[in-house]
């Protein structure tokens, strides 16, 4: 196992022992998170640990299955306790850019459904200021090329930096978990995160972006020293 590899399992499994009996939990997508889906896993069949689950994505689903998680719909719980998710990015304020594996609609309406939101991390998604990566944006396939046109408008970027996603085993368009396209923004640098989430969020075409603005709570980063526990500031 390669040390990002370790540092994501380090996180993945100390963000599990925030999950208590009983507990309603909402399961993050990712290769960080999946660490976390393994270890609970382990303790409902080990310590016999009782908690109502609801995936972000059909991958996270189909994992938690096999690893024996019971698995809800949102409709059925009335709100969650936690949800633990990973990151592409988080800056000092917490704030977060997701969407890195395309599942950001779910896990933004699972994060707002939870009283809280646990992140898991490794030290490279830790930044000054957001934006080197890739900003996700889902869009309606029906108006993509339009809405592309009026992203393009807002945030002062060429066309050709903003790219429709692809999926690399068929080579076509990738598709969401919601049936919609994912637009990739090479923005940079993010100066004003809100505003931009407001102002892509009013395009008729765009279902939501992977900014996730004051909902992150605490984030459990893994750095080659150890665990380190970070807070949202009052
Ligand atoms: C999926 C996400 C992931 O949480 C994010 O991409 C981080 O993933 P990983 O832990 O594999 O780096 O937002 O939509």
């Amino acid at each position: 196992m390669d040390r990002t590899e370790e540092l994501k399992k380090m996180a993945g499994i100390h963000a599990a022992g925030y999950v208590k009996n009983g507990m309603k939990v909402g399961l993050g997508t990712g290769s960080t998170v999946k660490y976390t889906i393994l270890e609970l896993g382990r303790r409902i069949r080990e310590d016999g640990l009782k908690i109502s689950c609801v995936p972000t994505s059909i991958s996270t689903e189909e994992l938690s299955i096999e690893q024996g998680i019971s698995l809800h719909e949102l409709a059925s719980l009335e709100g969650l306790d936690l949800v633990i998710d990973g990151a592409d990015e988080f800056d000092e304020n917490l704030t977060l850019i997701k969407g890195g594996g395309g599942a950001l609609v779910r896990e933004k309406i699972i994060a707002q459904a939870s009283d809280k939101m646990i992140i898991v991390a490794d030290d490279s998604k830790k930044v000054s200021k957001l934006g080197k990566f890739p900003l996700p944006v889902e869009v309606i396939i029906f108006s993509w090329k339009e809405t592309r046109r009026k992203i393009s408008e807002i945030t002062n970027i060429d066309l050709s930096r903003i790219n429709r996603r692809m999926n690399h085993e068929t080579d076509e368009p990738m598709i969401t978990d919601n049936g919609n396209y994912i637009l990739d923004l090479s923005l940079e640098e993010i100066d004003e995160p809100l505003k931009l989430e407001s102002e892509l969020i009013q395009l008729a075409g765009v279902l939501d972006c992977g900014l996730f603005c004051g909902i992150a709570n605490t984030v459990v980063l893994a750095n080659p020293e150890g665990i380190e526990i970070i807070e949202k500031r009052a």
